[in-house]
């Protein structure tokens, strides 16, 4: 048996696939991904691929990430980001190997104007929200080695823009066409470069820790913020871009996270967003103005 043997869950997706590329590199690891393959939300299949694959830690990234379309398909909601969390977490359980699991800041309503930390009690309001806590107590409740990682707005290589959960592509892309589109001031949120994430996340992957950790750039921004930055920061026309109003009722939703347990620890420092995406921009160039 391999000393570190990991399994990756959801391994094509944006933050799968980020880990596959940082772990692949790094002969400390022996490392296994799998996708739809492997699916999660069945129990047998679960329990066959520990037995084969013997991992030390288990990477959950599999999950439903598109909020509207979890409003839309409850089931299949609560099915992979719940269900299939706890197949992992049984199934780690019975190996003893540590669980990592990605979860979300929409574990948070989007009450109250402040950053949430690991401290603040989750009250989700919508369908993905739930399923996240819902796989996050999972997780908790059955493997006691186990790790949950809240992250928020992440934008990376693998990112589809016919997704919602696409924000950052889909500027691009609008701004390529030179197509006027809007986005919200009223919905509050940290975009969030999947290499600073991966890099945070191989810093805890060599530590002892464990509890949930938040994990976003630092400072905040509305929709329509992210929407410019984007824009600018690619060398695309910032006019393209008008604002919006999301919410029917009139409040204001922000899903900021502070992360807290990342400072008392001193594991690792999130730099400021909007520095993050400078890098990211740098190192995956489009071709704007
Ligand atoms: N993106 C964000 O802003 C963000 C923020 C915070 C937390 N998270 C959480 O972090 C995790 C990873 O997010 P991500 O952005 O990498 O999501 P993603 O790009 O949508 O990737 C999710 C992956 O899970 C796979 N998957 C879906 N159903 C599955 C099943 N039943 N069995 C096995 N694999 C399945 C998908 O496969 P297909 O592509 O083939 O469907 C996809 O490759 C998710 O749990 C998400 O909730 C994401």
């Amino acid at each position: 048996m391999h000393k570190n043997s990991i399994w990756i869950t959801g391994c094509n997706g944006k933050m799968g696939s980020e880990l596959m590329k940082l772990l692949k590199g790094n002969t400390d690891y022996r490392v296994v991904g799998t996708s739809l393959d492997v699916d999660v939300t069945d129990e047998h299949a679960v329990e066959q691929a520990i037995d084969l694959y013997m991992p030390q830690i288990v990477i959950n990234c599999a999950g439903v990430s598109d909020a509207a379309y979890c409003e839309k398909h409850q089931l299949e909601a609560y099915k992979v980001n719940a269900l299939g969390a706890r197949n992992l977490a049984m199934a780690s359980r019975r190996k003893n190997a540590r669980i990592i699991h990605f979860s979300s800041d929409d574990v948070f309503s989007g009450e109250h104007n402040r950053p949430k930390t690991e401290f603040d009690n989750p009250t989700p309001r919508t369908v993905y929200g739930k399923s996240k806590l819902a796989g996050e107590n999972f997780v908790r409740e059955l493997n006691p080695k186990h790790l949950i990682i809240r992250s928020s707005w992440v934008y990376g290589l693998e990112e589809k823009a016919e997704s919602p959960s696409g924000f950052y592509q889909q500027v691009i892309d609008h701004g390529l066409k030179g197509e006027a589109f809007t986005a919200p001031i009223d919905v509050i949120g940290t975009p969030t470069s999947v290499l600073e994430l991966g890099r945070f996340f191989m810093k805890i992957l060599k530590s002892n820790e464990y509890g949930i950790f938040h994990a976003s750039c630092e400072g905040g921004c509305t929709r329509y913020g992210y929407a410019r930055a984007v824009l600018e920061l690619n060398g695309l026309d910032t006019n393209l871009v008008s604002e919006t109003l999301q919410e029917k009722d009139g409040l204001l939703v922000s899903t900021q996270l502070e992360n807290l347990m990342m400072k008392m620890t001193g594991i690792y420092e999130m730099p400021q967003w909007k520095d993050a995406m400078r890098a990211y921009v740098e190192q995956n160039r489009i071709g704007g103005k």
